[in-house]
């Protein structure tokens, strides 16, 4: 029989639920069970939660980790981190701790502009539209007053709308490219309704609007975070070796693109549990800062290391596109407690926090990879999980975890041992 179901979205959450265990579900019991565990039992909280999308059946965990000891432009921070990847919180509390008696992170933001573009097709004399379009200029900013009303009062708005002439890659094809400036908010859904109000005003029988949206690649909404010392304090037994090591690592990301994916993917392991706490959108930082990545035309490192008469400099510079107001961040009441924890940013403080965290993260990952290698850490903090699937009790778990303090974990070497713990005890 079909599984294909129409009007899915108007049944009850029970309905739907019943419908998902008996259609994809051998154990509907058991099925449903799981379901329902995770529900809140703050029946508005869950109602909450619910409205945030359609179809919405339960809630989905994630783990909820802080970073103490982050120093940023002088100021302290505990920074919060929602991440599923063991290692992440640890490594960047580690570091956070090494950088603080070295002075802490310098941030700072270099631009905040934000493009959307209106695409469309013109097939007629390109002098007549330059003409429509300077006819219209004041007009395209007028048909989005509304909108733009708050935003201007608090001192964002439209900063420049051009008219691009991309015909020598699509026929026909142009934009109305636009600059927005939107502040504290992300601005997803103002650039988006200011586009479409400019498409509206401007759209004539000859200029076919395709779509209005705003682009996700931000090159000039960027923010920098940078630690240095001097390499003798890099803490570490051959610290002139250790600094030449890391900064080759980092000049392989930016020749290499296959290294370079996964040297920026560890940056992002920071920067994205920053961006899952306070509600932000992690497909367009993800999105924005790989684009950013590829800018030259191929994929190479965030960051950068140097090495000047005996100071070791490591920095990032990438697009951050984020906001602590709008969107689910003051709705979400983790979300809302993650930003009081960073003590009520800015969107420009918060772009400097996620981009620290993610420096952070690219140090740990580069320090382990050029010392020690990544499994070791690694692995000690995966070691709960394995305990966990072999099911392991409180007592075993204290009993390997003490046995692999000075020894690499393996999932084979984790069974082994708790083997013999159990066989220990049945004996
Ligand atoms: C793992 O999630 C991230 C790393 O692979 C990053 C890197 O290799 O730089 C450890």
């Amino acid at each position: 029989m079909s599984k294909l179901i129409s009007g899915f979205s108007k049944l009850t959450k029970d309905e739907k639920i019943s419908w998902l265990a008996n259609n994809y579900f051998n154990n509907q019991d058991d099925a449903v069970e799981t379901i329902k565990k995770y529900w809140n039992s703050d029946e508005k909280l869950q109602q909450l939660h619910d409205d945030f999308i359609e179809n919405s059946v339960t809630n989905f965990y994630m783990p909820y980790g802080i970073a103490p000891n982050f120093i940023i432009n002088g100021k302290e921070y505990v920074i919060p981190m929602v991440t599923e990847e063991s290692s992440v919180v640890a490594a960047a509390s580690l570091v956070a701790k090494f950088w603080s008696t070295k002075g802490g992170f310098k941030a700072e933001v270099l631009s905040t502009k934000k493009i959307g573009q209106v695409h469309f097709m013109f097939a007629g004399e390109k002098a007549d539209l330059v003409s429509h379009f300077n006819q219209n200029k004041t007009e395209l900013y007028a048909a989005t007053a509304s909108i733009t009303k708050n935003m201007e009062k608090r001192g964002g708005g439209i900063l420049d709308i051009e008219l691009i002439d991309k015909t020598d890659k699509l026929a026909n094809y142009y934009q109305l490219h636009v600059t927005f400036e939107t502040k504290d908010s992300m601005g997803a859904n103002f650039i988006n309704s200011c586009l479409e109000a400019m498409a509206n005003k401007f759209r004539t029988d000859e200029i076919e609007i395709v779509m209005s949206i705003l682009s996700n690649y931000l090159p000039e909404c960027i923010v920098r975070a940078e630690v240095s010392c001097k390499i003798e304090d890099l803490g570490v037994e051959n610290p002139q070796y250790f600094a030449k090591k890391f900064h080759q690592a980092v000049q392989i990301a930016q020749i290499e693109p296959y290294r370079a994916v996964t040297h920026n993917k560890g940056i992002m392991n920071g920067i994205d549990a920053v961006v899952l706490a306070t509600g932000n959108d992690f497909r367009a930082t993800e999105a924005g800062a790989h684009a950013y990545a590829a800018k030259s035309g191929s994929y190479k490192s965030l960051t950068y290391c140097e090495i000047k008469n005996d100071v070791f400099r490591f920095w990032i510079e990438i697009p951050l596109a984020v906001g602590t107001v709008g969107g689910i961040t003051s709705l979400h009441p983790m979300a809302k407690l993650s930003l009081e924890m960073l003590q009520n940013p800015t969107a420009r403080d918060l772009m400097q926090i996620m981009a620290t965290a993610g420096l952070a993260q690219n140090f740990a990952a580069l320090r382990a990879l050029t010392t020690k290698g990544i499994q070791h850490g690694h692995m000690k903090m995966h070691l709960l999980n394995i305990l966990n699937q072999l099911e392991a009790t409180k007592e075993e778990k204290v009993a390997v975890e003490k046995y692999f303090e000075n020894k690499t974990v393996s999932h084979s070497g984790v069974a082994d041992q708790l083997n013999s713990i159990r066989k220990l005890k049945v004996g």
